[in-house]
């Protein structure tokens, strides 16, 4: 997947991936990290996420990565925030308030970065790669999270037959060959959520999965 492929889709608005409202996952079970106020949380892949928003209004720090500055600029004003603008380790990185959004390729943070984040949020990023990118994924968040770093993760798993990626199908078994045994892996929810995602139901999928994970370094 090239990064051509998501600057396009930003440029064009084609962002059918997008939530205007928190995830009920996250909402629901983000509590159960029992992070300590005020700690960091990494956002790979954060588009223009609402999500981030609610980490922020429930006291973190959100460090976000995102190829596309249109929807860092989108994010920003969404938030009434005007940013300011840095050149750090060949990334642009805006920052106002709790969020510092790195605009650029995840493969190429610095990894001091996350070094620090205790937690990391995934909603539609992992599911956004392909099988070789995830396996880089994963090996990067194995190799540089700190020890006992927690993992919200947000998956979907569906017949990867009807449709091609993204999103690809990325079910439990992929989920637990990618991280474990860096990570223990709990399932915490499971729900069926085409009726949710009309345009991946246009797309032909006659039946879809979300799960969410608590991975636990
Ligand atoms: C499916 S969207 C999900 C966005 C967000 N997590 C959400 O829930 O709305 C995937 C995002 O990842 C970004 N992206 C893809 N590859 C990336 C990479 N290598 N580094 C940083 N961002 C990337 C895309 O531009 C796109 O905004």
């Amino acid at each position: 997947m090239e990064p051509k492929f998501w600057l396009d889709r930003w440029k064009n608005s084609d962002i059918g991936f997008h939530r205007e409202d928190a995830n009920i996952n996250l909402r629901r079970f983000w509590p159960q990290l029992n992070l300590p106020s005020k700690s960091s949380v990494f956002v790979p892949l954060c588009g223009m996420s609402q999500d981030m928003s609610w980490l922020a209004q429930n006291g973190h720090k959100v460090i976000g990565v995102e190829l596309s500055d249109i929807a860092i600029k989108r994010f920003f004003k969404g938030q009434n925030l005007s940013p300011q603008l840095r050149q750090q380790d060949g990334f642009q990185v805006w920052s106002a308030g709790p969020f510092e959004l790195w605009a650029g390729d995840m493969f190429k943070l610095p990894s001091q970065l996350i070094n620090n984040c205790p937690a990391v949020y995934d909603r539609a990023s992992l599911v956004a790669l392909p099988s070789a990118m995830q396996n880089d994924y994963a090996k990067l968040l194995i190799t540089h999270l700190p020890a006992q770093a927690q993992i919200l993760l947000i998956s979907l798993s569906y017949d990867q037959k009807e449709m091609d990626g993204p999103p690809f199908s990325t079910p439990t078994q992929r989920v637990e060959d990618l991280f474990q045994p860096s990570f223990g892996i709990e399932v915490l929810d499971q729900t069926m959520t085409l009726e949710e995602n009309d345009n991946l139901k246009k797309r032909g999928l006659t039946s879809l999965y979300e799960t969410c994970y608590l991975l636990k370094k």
